[in-house]
């Protein structure tokens, strides 16, 4: 049984894999955490370890390092919001939590990946260990949403971007950003929560974009994609951007691709329905200067599954999901 002490080292887990979502590759990211209950019923913490930038060593690993040789094992519990990692012959992150003679795991939920789950769960039963699984939780499955896709439908997680003005325009000749200040903190967030991002041609000519996370503190190196045509292509050379047809982009291998416009690309994957997420950012204000081809339809997201609408500064962020 899972106590309440329980749910809330697990929530700590939870929000602690949110560190370095984004930045684990093609691995999700894993939290975990050592909490030792000899003298404490309420457990002390002394160890954790996330999945590190780029996806290895895994948390399991980063957290059972840092026990001293001395600790008595026995009290130990690990918390975990992923199933541990299991390989029949090789070193796995289930074998290690064995060899160090961890008693108890409790994780969040069953890895998803078909030649690993439930097997790491299995592994640590057969040796004894007290295993308990929580998917009441399961905030796993939203944090890791692009490592889900990945994992099911074999292509990256699609998040689709569009700042919109009050009035339905995505271009103002007046002004570079339609949307105001607050919003572009958030839009940072979002590239550092993706491992790619691409703006349409017509974007990378007239904007002239540098498509980076500037997040202070944070050093994240996107892949940059321009998606056009195929004669366009022939005709740049870039160290910084990659040049793609849309077709092309299942065949690279990308976690997760934020497409953030414009209004002609937001269409194309739209109609075809290539997206998991859309997100509108809504301004307040009425654009005067702009075309009709920049405009959206009327009731163009009637039709779509709204997953949320909050007002953010003076803008509107509303998330649609894929049904
Ligand atoms: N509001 C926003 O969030 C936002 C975001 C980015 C940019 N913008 C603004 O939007 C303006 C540009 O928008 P736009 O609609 O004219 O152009 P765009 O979407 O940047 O680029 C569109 C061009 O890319 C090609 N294209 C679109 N999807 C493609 C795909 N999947 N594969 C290959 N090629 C594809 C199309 O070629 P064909 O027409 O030849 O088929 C189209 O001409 C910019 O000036 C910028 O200021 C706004």
């Amino acid at each position: 049984m899972l106590s309440n002490i329980d749910l809330n080292y697990l929530r700590s887990v939870q929000n602690l894999s949110l560190k370095h979502l984004g930045l684990t590759k093609e691995n999700p990211s894993v939290a975990c955490l050592i909490v030792d209950f000899k003298n404490d019923t309420q457990g002390k913490v002394i160890s954790y370890g996330l999945t590190s930038m780029g996806g290895r060593p895994h948390a399991e690993v980063n957290a059972l390092k840092k026990i001293s040789n001395k600790q008595d094992v026995k009290y130990l519990t690990a918390y975990i919001s992923l199933e541990p990692c299991f390989k029949k012959k090789l070193d796995s992150c289930s074998s290690l939590l064995f060899k160090y003679g961890i008693k108890r795991v409790v994780m969040d939920s069953l890895d998803p990946n078909p030649i690993i789950y439930n097997q790491g769960y299995l592994f640590l039963k057969e040796k004894k260990i007290k295993v308990f699984l929580s998917q009441s939780l399961s905030k796993f499955y939203e944090f890791n949403k692009y490592f889900y896709v990945n994992q099911n439908k074999s292509r990256p997680f699609i998040t689709l971007k569009l700042a919109i003005s009050k009035n339905g325009y995505t271009k103002d000749y007046n002004s570079k950003d339609i949307t105001s200040k607050d919003t572009q903190k958030y839009l940072h967030y979002l590239r550092l929560r993706h491992e790619a991002i691409s703006v349409g041609y017509n974007t990378f000519i007239e904007d002239n974009p540098k498509l980076t996370c500037r997040l202070q503190g944070i050093d994240k190196n996107l892949r940059k994609i321009i998606l056009c045509k195929n004669d366009f292509m022939k005709t740049q050379s870039s160290k910084k951007f990659e040049f793609i047809n849309y077709k092309e982009l299942w065949k690279l291998n990308i976690q997760s691709l934020l497409v953030e416009g414009g209004l002609s690309t937001f269409m194309t994957f739209l109609k075809a329905g290539f997206y998991d997420e859309i997100v509108i950012i809504r301004s307040n204000y009425n654009v005067v200067s702009s075309k009709d081809k920049y405009k959206i339809k009327n009731r163009l997201f009637d039709n779509l599954m709204k997953y949320s609408d909050n007002n953010y500064g003076n803008d509107k962020i509303i998330v649609y999901k894929n049904k």
